[in-house]
């Protein structure tokens, strides 16, 4: 079985969210299966930066409506697959990975069809295209015309998954013309999303995916369907729900080098040492029994900043909140504003900081995610996984990965809705009022951190989907 990745971003090359921690891992657990998966992410200039060691493997002119693009596809080998950087002047051209929609858009495209094509001048067809977000969905467009075309094509299928839906991309009219793409007209697509890329991509799929079963059918309703809840409701037969896993290796408490104390399951009371050194190194009063709070989080909308900063203004009696992250200027701003009137009992930290967020997880007594949507979410599994118990609102991923105490008996975490400061506050109370009962507290955290959140268990439902994806093709 053989599968092709499209992606904007995956690690280790370049990480902006969760996206590329599914592209960077996914394949790894795939290739554990026996699937040879390579993946194609543009040569972003933080990439170039980082002058990895690479070979260039292709070097082709792209034809378009007024000429060619020159695409050189550079590889870089991982432990069990293949990562290849695709390069031309559409990605020379931007200053991040993510950049102004309209640039981005023509960017991705690009990278898309020239991906494409450049598989076939290695010769290597992919069963499966698997397309991942809106930056790939040009990819998906070129297959389906593509296949009646060139016989090369004819038998490859394609899945797009979706890892957010309101990021649509910007109008692709001119730049599909450029590399001579037919637009999709699907009357289930609003007229405003028509020329959009992630709208035709979804239209013409052949099977689409979201990352956790719970946001699946919430981008079938009106609240997060983002204006295509139409489109995906036809398509419900061809839509398919599988959680996110995490890199259990790259995320173990018990071997994890950055922290001052590694710890485990039987070993819990080490984390007393480590939330002292969270509260030493953000210049927070040492207090063991204080509950401490934290976000770590892109500063963004969606994330839900300004509820949860909203719920521990309310929040009486003693507390420490920490919050790490950067994004949104207006965001970075209301959180500078917070830690100004607790000075003494917050503490905030705008910038990514990988090491700072694993202390923090292994330090905090509690996270907090207020998403106001989350198609699957990794930070609440890393969190379980250090023995930091998350206050989560009951939303796609979240819901199907947080269990609450009061549901459950197994239960790991407390969840609220709707994404809101009321709900938000009378978790956090229920929570503080256990973590008064330390045995209970333990607990939970000991079931949170015994949960399986590997890759292993998503790897295998990809596979089967990709083998009744291929089965299908060669029906026809
Ligand atoms: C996006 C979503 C997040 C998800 C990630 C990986 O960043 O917002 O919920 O975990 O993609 O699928």
């Amino acid at each position: 079985m053989r599968v092709l990745f499209l992606a904007a971003e995956a690690v280790p090359f370049a990480k902006v969210g969760g996206l590329a921690d599914v592209a960077g891992e996914l394949p790894a657990a795939l290739s554990s299966l026996g699937v040879e998966v390579r993946t194609v992410i543009p040569f972003h200039r933080e990439i170039r930066d980082l002058q990895p060691r690479l070979e260039r493997v292709v070097r082709l002119k792209i034809p378009t409506s007024s000429g060619t693009q020159l695409a050189e596809l550079y590889e870089a080998r991982l432990d069990n697959h293949k990562i290849y950087l695709i390069d031309g002047p559409a990605i020379q051209k931007a200053t991040a990975v993510y950049d102004d929609p309209e640039r981005d858009t023509e960017k991705f495209t690009f990278a898309a069809v020239a991906a494409m094509q450049c598989m076939q001048a290695l010769d290597w067809r992919p069963d499966i295209l698997h397309a991942h977000d809106w930056h790939a969905s040009a990819a998906v467009v070129w297959l389906k015309y593509q296949r009646k075309r060139d016989e090369f094509w004819g038998r490859v299928s394609s899945l797009l998954t979706v890892h957010n839906l309101p990021y649509m991309g910007a109008s692709a009219r001119n730049v599909f013309d450029e590399y001579g793409l037919r637009m999709i007209n699907d009357p289930l697509i609003p007229e405003w999303a028509r020329d959009l890329p992630f709208p035709m991509g979804l239209s013409c799929a052949d099977r689409i995916s979201a990352v956790s079963p719970s946001y699946t059918r919430e981008i079938q309703t009106p609240e997060f369907g983002s204006g295509l809840e139409n489109l995906m409701r036809s398509r419900w037969q061809r839509l398919h729900g599988i959680l996110n896993g995490i890199d259990v290796e790259r995320w173990n408490p018990e071997t994890d080098s950055t922290l001052p104390h590694t710890f485990g399951r039987k070993s819990l009371s080490f984390r007393k040492a480590l939330k002292e050194h969270v509260q030493k190194k953000l210049k927070l009063p040492l207090d063991a029994h204080i509950p401490l709070i934290s976000m770590v989080t892109r500063l963004d909308h969606q994330k839900g900043i300004d509820i949860g900063l909203a719920a521990m203004e309310k929040l009486e009696g003693p507390w420490q909140f920490v919050l790490l992250g950067a994004g949104n200027n207006e965001l970075e701003a209301a959180a500078h504003q917070f830690s100004q009137r607790f000075k003494n009992r917050s503490s905030i930290t705008l910038r990514f900081d990988t090491r700072l967020a694993r202390l923090i997880f292994a330090g905090a007594d509690m996270i907090m995610m207020p998403s106001r949507y989350e198609p699957c979410g990794l930070t609440q599994m890393i969190a379980m996984r250090y023995g930091c118990v998350p206050i989560a609102a009951a939303t796609g991923g979240l819901r199907d990965t947080v269990m609450d105490i009061d549901q459950h008996k197994s239960g790991t975490g407390f969840t609220f809705e709707p994404a809101e400061v009321g709900p938000l506050k009378t978790a956090l109370l229920r929570a503080i009022s256990v973590y008064r009962d330390p045995r209970r507290w333990r607990g939970i955290q000991l079931r949170g951190m015994a949960r399986d959140f590997s890759w292993e268990t998503s790897a295998l439902e990809y596979y089967k989907l990709y083998e009744i994806s291929r089965a299908e093709v060669r029906s026809h």
